[in-house]
């Protein structure tokens, strides 16, 4: 039999079960399917071969099962069950039915046992086999989630209490999406609804449960043989990030803010005079006009186009801040063009809601509309005009102060593209990512470049337009360490173009503080340093000569690295693999692996072991099995144990496993400074095979076939270097072979060609 979607029936309600693919199925309970409100999944169901008797689906990977009482069974083909209902609740309580106007006090006036009945759409998985749970976004604390229970409803968490701390639930984003895992087997399940969402983890059960306070009953289960085969199932079903800027995965420097021209210029100079390679400088909120935006404040970025043009003599690029609220003010233009067109959110009696961020009184553009998010992609012509590069999205949850929740009301409504009134309670957790798509589909239209967007609210999907930076952190150890799981549980939630402020945002740092930071935000995807107004200065050179010597090192090392990292995101882009991996992407089989936080993967072959605890200068490092090299002295290590590893605080352990093929470019200050030139360097010992992808890093000229492929085989004593594609021009390459502490050089090798090493 070959269709898509099959529909079992009991007392009325309806299940459907839709293949999106042999390992997506879709799991529909309503009377009618139908499309969902958030713009996740792009992928279209397609007719599956199965063979269906007695309601039991016989798949290719895997066989599904539906009970009398619509529950869920689904199996393996070797007949090992994957995942198990227990229970599945899907009608609106009455209780539900009484409170959900009331939504907006919830968190004041409920007792924790009453809000948990609020979440009257249920479903109780059966906790089988699993050893792992991750996923979910941007979480804090330890990376695998089993024992922990969680919210999704995008939040402002600065002024909450605790920030960036495993006690807070809801943060920027929400990201429905987890996997389940243990050595031989691993699955994701998708919940496709926007509305507050909660994951119990056996926090409060023996089981799994994933609830939310309205909408549909809808989610996806995703199969793979592994987590990795999970990771790119689920790519597919929502997208992937777009091939980014080269300049855009380089150094970025911010601060809130540099105040007026000649700082900014200030901060060019002595990225440059100090020998930091960077590639770009953000202003704040600062640089506009009483916080008004797509305004520029005249008196202190008098000649705002001219110090682009220095910037980008200097070889910087510019981001500034958008953030979402438009000053109420007549005769701003901005407002008076939303107001008049009617494109504000409106409270529950229709006026369009007032509510305040750093402007003061603001109101918020209602980007669920195509009309709405064009008008506002086309408010960015004035500031590309003036030399902007790319542009920052904050404040997007929504984020308003002036309400205790910190976001506008639920009762606030939406106006979707059918007209349909739309509460806040329901859209509230796709502003962020709405609003990323106004941006880069905007900018799209202007720029002949590829956009950068870079937001701090995002949802399933907004990999596809936006970069995502974890918000407001705090200069403390704390947050470096759990930056780490954060932007791991990131990057298997499909997000892998993330990062965290380094440095930290809130508070003071120090030196010592930067300097393990740095090392481990050179191995960010998105690399910016970052600080709060009125904090100490945390820019490079901040904390005197010793420090700045580290912060350069390993700046340099991430430019070093910059088109191994261009690669690692060209096969983001195309299958959606993370750039920072957990141990256990690669290492499944090997249950050590699973709670490893302090460690991680970039990209397969490269192992980081940041420092993550002040005065520490020996840690604990798992290696997985097989061979390992120390990047800096070449000492050559055996895997499947623990080491232990001294690093002064100039040092951060790396390790290199055999066989690794790595892309490394030669010194620069910035990307585009110069032709590029390359290095490929070679750790012999196990036979590999890598593809390494160039063109220009800048335009969607990629898109024309303009780019080039190299094919590079490594086996026992030779080195096979082929084209597979010339349609841009490759810099010159050396080859540089490592045994062990032993270095040899090729120079200026010639594409295909045969080395014997
Ligand atoms: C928010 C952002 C922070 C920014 C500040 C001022 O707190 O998260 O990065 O500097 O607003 O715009």
């Amino acid at each position: 039999m070959q269709k898509n979607i099959y529909v079992f029936e009991n007392k009325g309600k309806k299940l459907y079960v839709e293949f999106y693919s042999d390992e997506i199925v879709r799991f529909f309970y309503g009377d009618k399917i139908k499309e969902s409100i958030t713009d996740a999944v792009i992928l279209k169901s397609k007719s599956v071969v199965v063979e269906m008797k007695d309601n039991f689906i016989k798949g290719k990977k895997i066989d599904i099962k539906i009970t009398d009482d619509l529950l869920v069974k689904i199996f393996d083909k070797s007949g090992n069950m994957i995942l198990e209902d227990i229970a599945v609740e899907f009608s609106v309580t009455e209780f539900q039915k009484n409170k959900v106007n009331d939504l907006e006090n919830i968190e004041n006036t409920l007792s924790g046992e009453e809000k948990k009945k609020v979440f009257a759409i249920e479903v109780e998985k059966k906790l089988n086999w699993e050893k792992g749970f991750y996923g979910l976004g941007e979480k804090y604390g330890y990376i695998n989630l089993m024992d922990r229970y969680t919210e999704n409803w995008n939040t402002d968490v600065l002024g909450m209490s605790p920030i960036h701390h495993s006690a807070q639930n809801a943060y920027h984003t929400s990201i429905p999406f987890y996997i389940g895992m243990n050595e031989e087997k691993a699955y994701g399940v998708y919940y496709d609804n926007s509305y507050r969402t909660s994951f119990d983890f056996k926090k409060y059960s023996d089981n799994v449960k994933f609830k939310a306070e309205g909408g549909d009953l809808d989610y996806y289960f995703i199969y793979g043989e592994n987590v990795a085969k999970v990771v790119e199932n689920y790519s597919q079903l929502t997208g992937t990030v777009k091939l980014p800027r080269k300049d855009f995965l380089g150094y970025q420097q911010c601060r809130w803010s540099y105040m007026d021209t000649a700082e900014v210029l200030d901060i060019a100079n002595k990225l440059r005079e100090n020998d930091i390679p960077s590639d770009v400088i953000y202003l704040d909120i600062d640089y506009m006009q009483d916080y008004k935006v797509f305004t520029v404040d005249s008196k202190r970025f008098k000649e705002f186009k001219k110090m682009t043009e220095k910037l980008h003599e200097m070889g910087f690029k510019l981001v500034v801040i958008i953030d979402p609220g438009v000053k109420v003010e007549k005769g701003y233009e901005v407002y008076d063009e939303a107001k008049e067109k009617d494109y504000l959110i409106k409270d529950e009696n229709g006026e369009v809601y007032v509510g305040k961020v750093w402007p003061g009184d603001s109101s918020f553009p209602d980007y669920l509309r195509k009309e709405v998010r064009e008008w506002w992609g086309e408010l960015h012509r004035g500031l590309i005009d003036l030399g902007v590069d790319g542009i920052w999205n904050d404040m997007n949850e929504v984020s308003d102060m002036s309400t205790t929740t910190k976001t506008i009301p639920e009762t606030t409504y939406q106006i979707d593209e059918n007209g349909e009134k739309r509460l806040q309670k329901e859209v509230h957790n796709l502003y962020g990512h709405y609003e990323g798509v106004a941006t880069y589909e905007g900018l799209k239209k202007i720029q002949n470049t590829r956009p950068f967007v870079l937001t701090r609210s995002a949802s399933a999907g907004t990999q596809r337009f936006s970069a995502l930076w974890t918000g407001d952190n705090s200069s403390v150890w704390e947050h470096l360490e759990g930056s780490i799981s954060m932007l791991l549980n990131l990057g298997l939630s499909g997000y892998s173009y993330v990062g965290s402020d380094i440095g930290g945002f809130i508070e003071d740092g120090n030196g010592e503080l930067l300097a393990r930071w740095t090392q481990l935000g050179a191995f960010y995807p998105f690399c910016r340093n970052h600080s709060v107004m009125n904090s100490i200065y945390q820019e490079p050179w901040a904390f005197g000569e010793e420090i700045l010597h580290i912060t350069r090192k390993y700046i340099k090392l991430r430019y070093s690295l910059i088109s191994h990292l261009y690669n690692l995101f060209r096969e983001s882009s195309v299958i959606g693999t993370p750039i920072m991996r957990p141990l256990f992407y690669h290492y499944q089989n090997d249950s050590k692996t699973f709670n490893i936080t302090d460690q991680f993967l970039f990209g397969e072959d490269i192992l980081i072991a940041p420092i993550t605890r002040p005065k520490t200068e020996t840690r604990m490092i798992y290696l997985p099995v097989g061979v390992w090299y120390d990047y800096f002295t070449g000492e050559k290590y055996q895997g499947e144990k623990h080491i232990i590893k001294d690093a002064k605080l100039d040092e951060l352990p790396i390790f290199v496993k055999e066989g690794a093929i790595i892309l490394k470019n030669k010194e620069m200050n910035y990307i585009g400074e110069k032709k590029e030139e390359y290095e490929i360097h070679i750790y012999p010992g196990q036979s590999n095979e890598k593809e390494f992808y160039f063109d220009d890093g800048l335009t969607f000229n990629y898109e024309k076939e303009e780019y080039s492929l190299i094919n590079v085989k490594l086996n026992e004593d030779k080195i096979e270097i082929k084209n597979v594609v010339e349609n841009y021009g490759v810099g010159d390459i050396d080859l540089v072979i490592h045994r062990g502490k032993k270095i040899n050089t090729i120079k200026n090798i010639s594409i295909d060609k045969t080395y014997s090493i």
